[in-house]
């Protein structure tokens, strides 16, 4: 079975003083058992290091929002696979929509950016998803093909095991307009296709597929309950310890479903 995830992206948001609230109240508070929930925050960069700190001995796993696709060396404002390792980080987002739109991040750029990662020894949240015209064109599986190979170019089977996917249509991401639980559902079971087409039914079987955008504490359940929904990628709602503890709530409740 696969064990379901919820992480956290707080995106560019908090102080470092807002932040270790957040990360000690969600480590007091989710009163989840860890062993049905995998939980993961992704600070910004700056507080990497003090949430590591706070989180030390707790199941709960760190990872970054971005990662470069090149070596320590002279890319101003990169950072490092070496160094999120070096700030207790095992995972890191590559791919979100944001870098994406915003740092026109293209497939090419992101399937370097996960081989770096995955050679360094990092565990990748790969996010893919369509914009809101391509899934009124009924295009949605197409982009969604373009971004996984694209994503998956030249990679072995066995990195797989190091990646996780986060479906995240772009039109969800902050607006309200969560995906229904049907049409999280088709995605992630043609996401799942496609691994198994690629990859072999066995990978597919394993591979994790969480939902992202507009997951908040009254939807998690049924998005979560889907059974190809494989956790939650949270953004807004992971800024509040209640809200984020109950989506981890449901998640264990879902986990009991599947
Ligand atoms: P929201 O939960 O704020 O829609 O953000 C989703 C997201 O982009 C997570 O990576």
């Amino acid at each position: 079975m696969r064990k379901l995830m919820v992480v956290g992206n707080w995106k560019m948001n908090l102080t470092s003083s807002t932040a270790s609230e957040l990360a000690v109240q969600i480590r007091d508070g989710s009163t989840t058992n860890t062993n049905t929930v995998e939980v993961v925050f992704c600070p910004p960069a700056p507080y990497l290091k003090l949430v590591s700190g706070l989180i030390e001995g707790t199941s709960i796993g760190l990872g970054g929002q971005d990662v470069s696709g090149k070596g320590p060396g002279a890319f101003t404002g990169e950072t490092a696979a070496e160094m999120l390792l070096d700030v207790g980080c095992k995972w890191t987002i590559i791919g979100h929509s944001e870098r994406r739109t915003y740092h026109n991040e293209t497939d090419s750029v992101i399937n370097q950016k996960i081989k770096r990662a995955i050679q360094l020894g990092l565990n990748v949240f790969l996010c893919v998803g369509e914009k809101k015209e391509e899934r009124q064109n009924n295009q949605t599986e197409a982009l969604l093909e373009m971004q996984l190979n694209g994503a998956f170019t030249d990679l072995e089977t066995s990195a797989l095991e190091r990646i996780v996917i986060a479906y995240e249509p772009v039109w969800a991401i902050g607006t309200g307009l969560v995906a229904t639980n049907e049409q999280a559902e088709a995605a992630h079971a043609y996401i799942r296709s496609w691994i198994s087409t690629r990859f072999g039914a066995s990978v597919a079987g394993d591979m994790r597929i969480l939902y992202g955008g507009s997951v908040k504490a009254d939807n998690a359940l049924g998005l979560l309950s889907q059974p190809n929904v494989d956790g939650a990628l949270v953004g807004g709602a992971s800024l509040d310890a209640k809200s984020f503890n109950s989506i981890i709530q449901s998640a264990a409740d879902s986990s009991s479903t599947k």
